[in-house]
């Protein structure tokens, strides 16, 4: 049998994006041993992509918001199907998680009296957005990794985490390998932290990097843990269409925050139309307010206009393009057109530094003086591992999630900005669960079960001796295809029963994947390994969106149009058959929220963000 080297901690955490690198300094700060594993390089993780900002309502361009506005935002974008204590905690910590990472060295942008400066995004009924230009989530993570070094934690780069190793019911430890030499390496554990972000790389078009392979998804699976809401899957309605080798590409929603117009091929500020009946009242009636509200954005001043059609939610915005391109008024390579031109170049260069040099080094297209094209990315998983809200743990003792691998924070649909601030509230919870989840265990002593960690390796070398071998990234072609064609924007029950069927046949294929050579620099090797978690999660996702008989938020059924109150008081829940590889699917109660909470949604807001 191969060798590995064995490495022990109190609590390893599992991903160094912002929840990982959080939960690790959270965790070490009680006091705790803390090993933190990275899939790529530390600082790197796709955290570092994320461009516009972190919502958390610190009133300072603002005044007249608070937490209770943040958390009915997020409970409205999510058409309420949030788990409400997540939203909640999340309002109501998100301001001090973010002077936090002001005191840690983060530099954010600033208002005329030096304070954060915060931007408007889609769904947030006031400017709530702090920011640094278009590059925030490259400050959290510089901010964050700087912290985490500092306080001793312990960093194992280019390692992927292949299987969770536990002692009867609980977890005692993880098995993996590193990407550059393939050499094995077991890690003893009180408690796994999971936060590998989400599963994009099942979708063709993605903004997600090569890092979100659905990991976490599939190792909190495999342990018993059971996946909520998995049908809940953003896109993004902004990404770059062309040229072809950047196609997904995130652009910021900080460009129609910034007052960025979207149009189709004739000419048409088109999301006028597209704005649902019962949320008209709280946009502009027409360009002039809309104009009005982008003058008083830039001239940091509040107005009473409206907030423009751009800032409709995500899956509506996405939906409206997407429609809007099928029905032949799209830009030449397929999106619409997205123009913030018309604004000062220097401004332009000021704000969305990121997106100037992205368009004009990638596409040769000069953004001050003419429009992007952008169309819909897979953006964003809202579903995942389901936790408890206060401790992040799973139903796996010792097993903790946060960031976007965990489920329901965001409910049907995930507000844009809501997820940094998701990872630094969430990632510091499971940190602190996770250390006193060790504290309470004492002296119990866990145990490595050597036959499972014997079954990791013989998987991991499965593909080394297949005689007649698929080859994995043919695989992954097809896996994209079922899942972008059949489970995408819109989708109906005739589809999704057909990317089932061949989901199926697939895991059959994905079971000879076979590679030449050795496990040195081997990418089609680590395909192996994270097609297997990508095929589990696409099958949950598939599932859980044909069970769900109506639309909301993110999940559109052509054949189940409306919003039904009756489906708002169910989860879709996921998870593995105790005896066999067998996916199993039930439809459990979410939880109620306190009268307390629902009061705060009789009271109106003025609608004059
Ligand atoms: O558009 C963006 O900058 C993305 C932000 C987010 O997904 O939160």
């Amino acid at each position: 049998m191969a060798n590995y080297e064995t490495h022990e901690h109190d609590v390893l955490v599992i991903g160094a994006g912002g929840a990982g690198l959080r939960a690790a300094i959270e965790a070490s700060a009680q006091g705790v041993s803390v090993g933190l594993v990275c899939k790529s390089l530390l600082g790197k993780a796709h955290t570092v992509m994320a461009e516009g900002g972190l919502a958390a309502a610190m009133r300072n361009v603002d005044p007249q918001d608070g937490w209770e506005t943040h958390f009915k935002d997020t409970m409205n974008g999510g058409q309420m199907l949030n788990n409400f204590r997540m939203p909640q905690l999340h309002a109501q910590e998100a301001p001090d998680r973010v002077r936090e990472l002001e005191q840690w060295g983060a530099v954010f942008d600033r208002t005329k009296d030096g304070k954060i400066l915060q931007r408007a995004f889609g769904g947030h009924t006031w400017k709530r957005l702090c920011h640094v230009g278009d590059r925030t989530g490259l400050e959290m993570i510089r901010t964050l990794q700087d912290r985490g070094v500092h306080q001793g934690i312990k960093v194992y780069m280019e390692c992927t985490v292949a299987s969770l190793i536990k002692d009867g019911d609980r977890i005692s430890g993880a098995f993996g390998y590193y990407r550059a030499d393939g050499k094995y390496v077991l890690f003893k554990a009180k408690a796994v932290v999971l936060a590998t972000g989400g599963v994009g790389r099942a979708f063709s078009v993605t903004s997600n990097s090569w890092e979100y392979t659905a990991d976490g998804q599939a190792l909190a699976y495999d342990a018993g843990a059971d996946l909520i809401d998995m049908e809940f899957v953003q896109f993004h309605p902004t990404g770059m269409v062309w040229p072809p080798g950047v196609r997904g590409i995130l652009v910021t929603e900080g460009v129609r925050g910034e007052g960025g117009i979207l149009r189709n091929s004739e000419g048409k500020r088109f999301m006028y139309d597209y704005l649902p009946e019962s949320k008209k009242h709280e946009y502009a009636a027409n360009d002039e307010e809309a104009k009005k509200w982008v003058d008083a954005a830039v001239a940091g001043v509040q107005s009473d206009a409206r907030r423009p059609p751009e800032l409709s939610t995500r899956d509506n915005v996405a939906r409206a393009i997407y429609t809007e391109v099928k029905e032949g008024r799209g830009s030449p390579h397929g999106g619409v057109f997205l123009d913030i031109s018309y604004m000062p170049a220097d401004r332009v260069k000021k704000k969305l530094p990121s997106m100037y040099h992205q368009f004009k080094e990638l596409a040769d297209v000069d953004i001050t003086a003419g429009p992007m094209e952008v169309g819909p990315t897979m953006h964003y998983i809202m579903g995942g591992i389901r936790v408890d809200a206060e401790s992040q743990e799973t139903r796996v003792p010792g097993l903790f999630a946060a960031g976007e691998v965990s489920g329901g924070m965001h409910g049907a649909n995930r507000l844009g900005g809501n997820s940094l601030s998701d990872l630094i509230v969430f990632g510091r919870r499971a940190g602190l669960g996770a250390a006193e989840y060790v504290k309470a265990l004492k002296d119990t002593e866990l145990k490595i079960d050597q036959a499972q960690v014997d079954a990791a390796i013989a998987e991991l070398e499965a593909p080394f001796n297949e005689t007649d071998p698929t080859n994995p990234f043919d695989i992954q072609k097809e896996l994209n295809t079922i899942m972008s064609t059949y489970v995408g924007i819109f989708r109906v029950k005739a589809d999704m029963e057909l990317a089932i069927q061949k989901l199926d046949e697939l895991k059959v294929k994905a079971k000879k994947v076979g590679v030449k050579g050795n496990r040195v620099y081997n990418p089609g090797w680590h395909l192996c390994r994270d097609l297997r978690n990508m095929i589990i999660s696409s099958e949950a996702i598939a599932r859980s969106a044909l069970s769900r008989e109506e639309s909301r938020g993110a999940h559109s059924r052509l054949d189940f149009p409306k919003m039904e109150p009756e489906w708002a008081k169910v989860n879709t829940s996921i998870y593995k058959a105790k005896d066999s590889d067998e996916m199993k699917l039930e439809h459990t109660p979410a939880p109620v929220m306190p009268e307390e909470l629902k009061q705060l949604f009789v009271k109106k807001e003025p609608a004059n963000a």
